[in-house]
């Protein structure tokens, strides 16, 4: 039974790292699925250039409701500029 189980967990996750997200693994990725994901489900589409426009529509998104601390803003904010540019 333990087997099986494990098995299937391994088999969950490597489906899970099919899906080729930018960034895979680092905490601003993680960040982005659960306080962004929840309003995109398909992912944040590419869409700024500078690190102030990010910072910008981050504040924006906060305010229609994406939960991030300080901290986790930061984080978010320096994910999206590394890898959501045109
Ligand atoms: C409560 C739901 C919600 C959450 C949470 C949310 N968004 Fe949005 N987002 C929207 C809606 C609705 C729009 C379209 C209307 C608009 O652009 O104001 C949008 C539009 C956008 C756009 C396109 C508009 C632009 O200025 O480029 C980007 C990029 C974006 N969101 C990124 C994010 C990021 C990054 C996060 C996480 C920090 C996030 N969103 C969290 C609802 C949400």
């Amino acid at each position: 039974m333990y087997k099986i189980l494990l098995v299937l967990a391994i088999t969950v996750v490597a489906m899970a790292g099919c899906k080729e997200k930018p960034g895979k693994g680092e905490p601003g990725a993680n960040l982005l699925d659960s306080r962004c994901g929840r309003c995109h489900p398909m992912g944040v589409k590419k869409a700024h250039t500078t690190k102030e426009e990010w910072r910008q529509t981050v504040a924006r998104m906060m305010g229609k409701g994406a939960v991030l601390n300080e901290g986790e803003k930061d984080v978010v904010v320096d994910f999206l500029v590394k890898y959501y540019h045109p």
